[in-house]
């Protein structure tokens, strides 16, 4: 379909994701009016869920750059049928391991350019479970306590790729994935990076709570416990159920954020059941 006339916009909940129907996304050239539609859509709602999308890699790739160029992310070996693409995939027996993106966290947050969001296409679901949860930072930041506001406004976030002595990464003895082979110990990504926190959002100019309990680390000029306090109260406002959007998968499903204004959470409670979804990135920019 390639008119923004079939094209219908779902809210799925009050302050996060929509669903966008009428649109067949791999088959769209980025300069198209639908391709304009979805980046708007995009901007809006920072997450966006399309059903029955009868994609290749090759049309997750031209999904991508409807939204900015695609991104090879550094640090988690590529999926061996393609170098610019990610195989999310957690095996049926696989029991008892952390899974990639198993907590709340923004992708990458800890690089000078963290990316501009990610493409996520579901090719085979467990029966239950393995749902993905959103929360918008808009909304977070909008609504969060002027305590916290004065806390972290104007000051710098520190942000560290080794989530060493972060309270809610997965302890170092649980395995990760076997079927995701992330880089550990690099030291260019254990080095720190400063961002503020508000960012603004550059589409909108709003401004976004930019803070994680996975690669957030510290606040520049702020004691470590101090800073813990604050940090520890920041991630619990950013991801109140009413800045959330769960999402139960069904095979076919393509599910579009925007990184700078979200945060996402993969649910890991499917024990026993094969899941595999494909992720590809878009560029982003240093935060502002
Ligand atoms: C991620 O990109 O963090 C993984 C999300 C998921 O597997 O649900």
């Amino acid at each position: 379909m390639g008119d923004t006339d079939s094209m219908e916009i779902r809210k799925l909940s009050g302050n996060v994701a929509a669903e966008i129907e009428g649109v067949r996304i791999g088959a769209l050239d980025p300069g198209a009016p639908d391709s304009e539609a979805l980046r708007q859509a995009l901007y809006r709602h920072r997450v966006l869920i399309l059903r029955d999308q009868d994609l290749d890699l090759a049309g997750l790739k031209r999904a991508t750059a409807v939204f900015g160029p695609l991104l090879r992310v550094p640090y988690i070996a590529p999926a061996p049928e393609d170098p610019d693409i990610v195989r999310v995939l957690k095996e049926q027996d696989e029991r008892d391991i952390a899974v990639f993106g198993g907590d709340w966290h923004s992708d990458f947050s800890f690089l000078d350019e963290p990316p501009g969001g990610s493409l996520l296409w579901a090719v085979e679901v467990p029966p239950y479970g393995g749902d993905t949860v959103w929360a918008d930072q808009i909304a977070a930041w909008a609504s969060l306590p002027a305590n916290l506001k004065t806390a972290l406004d104007g000051k710098r976030v520190i942000h560290l790729g080794a989530p060493y002595g972060v309270d809610h990464a997965p302890p170092p003895d649980l395995a990760v994935s076997r079927s995701v082979s992330m880089t550990r110990g690099d030291p260019d990504a254990d080095r720190p990076r400063l961002h503020p926190s508000p960012r603004t959002y550059p589409p909108t100019g709003e401004k976004a709570l930019f803070v994680n309990p996975i690669y957030t680390v510290g606040i520049e000029g702020l004691p470590e416990s101090e800073a813990a306090e604050i940090l520890k109260a920041a991630y619990a406002h950013a991801t109140r159920p009413e800045f959330c959007y769960r999402h139960r998968w069904q095979a076919g499903d393509l599910a579009i954020w925007d990184n700078r204004a979200t945060l996402h959470y993969a649910v890991n409670d499917y024990d026993g059941h094969r899941r595999l979804l494909y992720r590809t990135t878009w560029a982003g920019e240093a935060p502002v």
